[in-house]
């Protein structure tokens, strides 16, 4: 094996690969029309096991820690060079991970986590075709759950490996009633190893995540990559309101405890405190009530709430906020709130040691160097309690994201590896 070698850029056969791959994760679906793939499901076992193969024949060792996240390593040179043997002679050296994330919203596009986890795959395979180690191990991670559809916490892939993982999470059921123990187990793994996916500072150099832009920035300014300079905090809610059931007919409207109507207004009320503040967003993507007839009163009605801002001083003063004035229309109307905190992320940083790396990979590549921070949370963030995070945005169609239609064309697709490919080779030189 050489050593490293002046910049390679990606092989002809690796980037060839890149969307027939996104296009074989894309099959892999829990529903027959379109994609969904949850933590734990069937589908997530089998696009496991697609990558672990891919990574094999990069030349990766490969293995599955107890959250479910597939991991490759494709080991560094060892000829001690920057402290990466032991006494013995065995290779312990750090490694630069590279990944994203392998689950994927109800009815989703087919580059969210993914162009991530075959882009990386295309840097190492690059590598290992043509005979290249580097200073340090170029680790590849597909995390088992960054959306938060089945259990409703995001990030439970890479808050195992940051040591991060909320305990509440274990007495979780989904939907159908099957617990979060027991979707693991049913998986092959065992919640009570969680622990054990936790990795050191000292075994990462960076994480750097290449994930789809999921705006429009980089159309407007004609890039395809851009860099990320941080990204949003966020807070979760599950709103459970109860009122009473009661015949639609027969119940005069002052009489009544209608929880539905009530959350209408509460909904309304996320749409009023977060309009106007730059960079605040607030959403409502999910709403139930029971018992769902035309001619019954709702009794009780469930709603989700997404609070996104660059500035956690706001976001959370904003949540308060919200939650002061939903409790106060309930208590109007005589109907009990319930808030479940499901999730709160602070906003992070992104490396400038990596911001820098990133530029001066994007020049080389002769795209200009658009810098962003990310409304949507990824991996990285939680990734970033342990070692320093970068991250690559490549341009996608109308900005559309979360959605089928979440379109990248394979020329932009290839350059974005790229740029990874040389940011990988920069950090060699650069971080210690
Ligand atoms: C994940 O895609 C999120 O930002 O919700
Ligand atoms: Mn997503
Ligand atoms: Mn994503």
């Amino acid at each position: 094996m050489t050593t490293s070698p002046s910049q390679l850029r990606l092989s002809a056969s690796a980037a060839a690969r890149i969307m027939p791959r996104i296009e074989e994760l894309a099959a892999i679906s829990e529903s027959p029309n379109g994609l969904t793939r949850r933590f734990a499901s069937v589908e997530h076992r089998r696009a496991n096991n697609l990558v672990a193969n891919w990574m094999a024949d990069a030349g990766m060792s490969t293995r599955e820690d107890a959250i479910g996240n597939i991991i490759g390593r494709y080991e560094a040179h060892n000829d001690g060079s920057v402290g990466n043997t032991d006494s013995e002679g065995n290779n312990k050296a750090k490694a630069i991970m590279l990944g994203s994330h392998l689950d994927t919203v109800i009815d989703a596009g087919r580059f969210d986590g993914m162009l991530g986890i075959v882009s990386a795959l295309a840097c190492v395979e690059t590598l290992h075709e043509n005979n290249v180690r580097l200073p340090y191990a170029v680790e590849i991670i597909g995390f088992a759950d960054e959306e938060g559809v089945r259990y409703q916490s995001t990030f439970l892939g890479s808050r195992a490996v940051s040591g991060e993982f909320n305990p509440s999470v274990l007495d979780r059921i989904d939907a159908d009633g099957i617990s979060f123990v027991d979707a693991l187990k049913t998986f092959g793994q065992d919640a009570a190893r969680i622990p054990k996916a936790k990795r050191m500072p000292e075994e990462l150099l960076a994480y750097i995540e290449l994930h789809i832009e999921q705006g429009p920035v980089l159309e407007v300014e004609s890039q395809a990559v851009g860099m990320v300079t941080g990204i949003a905090g966020a807070t979760r809610l599950n709103i459970t309101l109860d009122g009473l059931a009661g015949h639609a007919g027969t119940v005069p409207m002052g009489l009544r405890r209608d929880a539905l109507a009530a959350a209408a207004l509460c909904i309304s009320l996320v749409e009023q405190q977060c309009t106007g503040h730059a960079g605040l967003v607030g959403t409502v993507g999910r709403i139930q009530a029971e018992p769902g007839a035309g001619n019954v009163i709702p009794g009780s009605a469930q709603f989700s709430v997404d609070v996104r801002a660059q500035d956690d001083t706001l976001r959370l003063a904003k949540v308060d906020a919200l939650l002061s004035d939903m409790t106060a229309l309930c208590e109007q109307r005589n109907i009990a709130i319930t808030v479940d905190r499901m999730h709160d992320a602070s906003t992070v940083s992104c490396s400038d040691v990596l911001l820098d790396t990133m530029k001066q990979a994007l020049l080389a590549e002769n795209v200009k160097p658009i810098s962003m921070p990310s409304g949507a949370g990824h991996d990285a963030a939680a990734m970033a309690a342990i070692t320093p995070i970068g991250m690559l945005f490549v341009r996608c169609k109308g900005g559309v994201s979360h959605h089928p239609d979440e379109s990248v064309t394979e020329a932009d697709a290839i350059l974005g590896a790229n740029v990874l490919m040389r940011t990988v080779q920069n950090m060699c030189g650069l971080i210690t």
